[in-house]
């Protein structure tokens, strides 16, 4: 019996044993394409399949909607298209190895000590097990093994690939370019490519552009995510609608410089490759040794990119993060200090910060940056991760208790990865910082990168932050990075593997972090880069919450936020009220358009509560407890983005519906009315159209004159909700509650 047959008779017997409807994973043999072998996974609405074609080569089938079981899934065999395009760039290849003239973009390339940098993969062996496809190609002639991996999630039909490359030969290859996957999009010429673009305080703008002929590149060659591109897609045909039409979304799971290519290629088709960033990079494989890639996540849906983004938030809720007592933990209401603070942190300050932020109903204090070293201000300081005397005589047991005698946890600040070079770390080890002998080091924010990659530095930064979490009841790491690398040296390291730090350093980056929850299960851990510079589903796998910018300005927020929620679920955003006027752009406006803006993640408070009145506090202990009300929902519910603001048109409408239908959280502000126009009646989505539901506002204020307190889930999809909002920064919320 040959590998395919049994795959099948296993697949087919979970059919027949009533295990399933229809086979999560199913490998079908020969009889729907002239003989070859169709490899086919299903999970949610999504079918994925690919086939061993005529010549041996892992060609793209289909990646959509979910077909009918026994749906013929024929594709054709091709053939060049002419001299100039030879049958390699015609074929869409599942992980194509440059050579045999491959123009098109490579998942490989290599080079021989011999000089031969020609790769061509075929197929050799093939595993099924669970909802996992393992197939294994090797290079024509050299021992060069390729294994792809392929699981497909029951739940949401999210695919997850990656390829691990293996060197069975007696000699090195050095591997200059490595992705986790090649996909495919069937030809069409209305695709169009939505992702997002940043910097610092500017993070998640999203792009929208046509993917006609020719390249696009989205990118990080800084040696982590980056605020430039992140690593996520989403694309659409041009009929796609928020709510409607295909859309195909995609993200990869890695930390470290990333790249995603999308060319049209010579037929029409859209390939899509991703992974390691060929950019500076090169991995030696010795005989014997393995080079495994990240993961490529993709998804699909045909309910737009609303859809899209509904499947990737809960496919990250129920297999990405991290989970504790078998959930996705809620976020706690926290307060930070740093806007109110920065480092001037003592003992004294931080308690009277602590107490006010008590009556809120706050459920976690986090204390900073300034806590530890000569930390006075960004030039000192970073490395020597012991608490400072001045600041915190008695250690910080005494704010610790205080903190938690008010019933909060505690969390506290760190930047584990980076030196001062005015730091005592800095003067016993110079050489742990990232550099190139001889050759000048480039600050940034007075500071450089320690070279993780070593594995000293590596333990060094595991034991300060396990002697951190040991001596001290802290509930929450708040984990920064406040820059990107610059002359990535590894001089100690055999120059042949000087390059590899791009990957050593994030394996050991994410190794530091598996061990300290190991040793530390109950801490959750913030990923923040100076603001949204290292949000992926590889850090997301290790952490419990995003920091998405420091940009905490409420209306500049509304866009980073629906960025950021494009791809990733609004439970793990952090988005904190702090003060009027903000400090990125002097914009004043109301604590309660702040709170509003806030509560669509995981709420914070930032605010310098010294300065607050008695009324900042009434209004903030209102929408603190109306925000605990709705958290489960927006954390864990499915988000509707009804209107996105343009220039016509400002208001940023989101709603949140629980997983159970029995609540609702409706949102709407606007950056300013416009002339005297009329604002457009919100349908809600997502509610049982037979079922009732009452509104209420947030704030507990009356309702508006015309709008109903209860009605059927019909009526609020179809008749809809009508709010009036005059003014700069005005906005409402509302929370709907099943009755019946
Ligand atoms: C950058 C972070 O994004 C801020 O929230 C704050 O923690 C500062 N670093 C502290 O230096």
């Amino acid at each position: 019996m040959t590998d395919g047959m049994r795959g099948l008779r296993w697949a087919l017997g979970l059919v027949a044993a009533g295990v399933l409807t229809a086979p999560a994973v199913a490998v079908a043999e020969a009889s729907f394409d002239r003989g070859n072998k169709i490899f086919r996974l299903d999970g949610g609405d999504v079918t994925y399949a690919f086939k061993i074609n005529g010549s041996g080569i892992l060609q793209s089938v289909y990646w959509g909607k979910r077909l009918p079981d026994r749906a013929p899934l024929a594709a054709p065999e091709l053939s060049g298209l002419s001299g100039f395009d030879v049958i390699t760039n015609v074929v869409p290849q599942e992980y194509a190895g440059q050579g045999g003239g491959l123009y098109a973009e490579p998942a490989l390339k290599v080079t021989y000590p011999d000089g031969n940098r020609d790769v061509v993969l075929y197929y050799r062996t093939q595993e099924v097990s669970g909802d996992t496809i393992r197939v294994t190609l090797s290079d024509l002639d050299r021992p060069l093994f390729v294994t792809l991996t392929y699981t497909i999630d029951r739940a949401t039909g999210v695919i997850a690939r990656s390829a691990v490359i293996e060197n069975r030969g007696a000699t090195d290859v050095r591997i200059d370019q490595a992705a986790a996957a090649g996909y495919t999009l069937p030809v069409a010429y209305d695709y169009r490519l939505h992702y997002s673009t940043g910097r610092w305080a500017a993070e998640w703008t999203l792009q929208d552009r046509a993917l006609t002929a020719g390249s696009t590149v989205l990118e990080s060659r800084r040696g982590s995510t980056g605020s430039q591109n992140n690593p996520w897609f989403t694309i659409t045909r041009a009929t796609t609608t928020e709510e409607d039409g295909p859309a195909w979304i995609g993200a990869l799971a890695w930390s470290g410089s990333w790249r995603l290519t999308f060319d049209q290629d010579v037929t029409g088709r859209i390939r899509i490759v991703g992974g390691y960033n060929p950019f500076d990079f090169a991995y030696r494989l010795r005989p014997g040794a393995t080079l495994s890639t990240p993961t490529f996540y993709v998804g699909f849906s045909d309910h737009g990119r609303g859809g899209a983004s509904r499947i990737f938030h809960r496919f990250e809720r129920e297999r990405i993060l991290p989970r504790r007592d078998g959930r996705v933990p809620l976020r706690k209401v926290l307060y930070n200090s740093w806007e109110a603070t920065e480092f001037d942190v003592n003992e004294a300050g931080q308690i009277a910060l602590a107490e006010r932020a008590a009556t809120l109903g706050v459920e976690r204090f986090v204390m900073d940056d300034g806590w530890f070293g000569a930390r006075n201000n960004d030039r000192a300081g970073l490395g020597d991760w012991i608490v400072n005397p001045a600041k915190f005589p008695r250690g910080l047991a005494p704010l610790i208790s205080r903190v938690k005698s008010l019933g909060m946890d505690f969390g506290l600040w760190v930047e584990p990865e980076m030196i001062n070079e005015d730091s005592d770390l800095f003067r016993a080890h110079p050489d742990w910082a990232m550099q190139f002998k001889s050759r000048p080091r480039t600050q940034g924010r007075n500071q450089l990168v320690l070279n993780l990659a070593r594995t000293d530095v590596r333990d060094y930064v595991l034991k300060v932050l396990d002697d951190l979490l040991t001596t001290n009841d802290i509930a929450f790491l708040k984990w920064d990075y406040n820059r990107n690398w610059s002359e990535p040296g590894w001089p100690d390291a055999d120059i042949a593997d000087q390059q590899t730090i791009y990957v050593a350093y994030v394996r050991n980056l994410y190794w530091i972090i598996d061990e300290l929850r190991k040793r530390h299960p109950r801490v959750e851990i913030e990923s923040c880069s100076g603001g949204g510079g290292r949000v992926d589903l590889g850090i997301m796998a290790r952490t419990d919450q995003m920091w998405p910018s420091d940009n905490t300005d409420p209306l500049d927020r509304l866009s980073i936020q629906d960025g950021f929620t494009q791809a990733y679920a609004p439970g793990t955003m952090m988005a904190w009220v702090t003060d009027s006027p903000n400090w990125v752009n002097q914009r004043q406006t109301l604590l309660s358009f702040r709170f509003l803006s806030a509560m669509q993640g995981g709420l914070g408070i930032g605010t310098n509560l010294n300065k607050w009145q008695n009324t900042d506090f009434l209004v903030a202990r209102r929408y603190v407890a109306a925000y605990k009300r709705i958290r489960e929902t927006v954390q864990r519910g499915d988000l509707y983005r009804i209107n996105r603001a343009n220039e016509a048109d400002q208001r940023w409408t989101n709603l949140y519906v629980s997983g159970d239908r029995r609540q609702a959280a409706l949102f709407t502000l606007i950056g300013s009315t416009h002339k005297l126009d009329v604002m457009p009646t919100i349908a809600l989505r997502g509610l049982d159209p037979d079922a009732h539901y009452r509104i209420e506002s947030m704030d507990g204020a009356a309702l508006p004159l015309t709008m109903p307190a209860s009605a059927s889930g019909a009526y609020w999809m179809n008749h809809g909700v009508d709010v009036t909002l005059v003014g700069d920064f005005q906005g409402v919320g509302f929370i709907l509650t099943r009755t019946r």
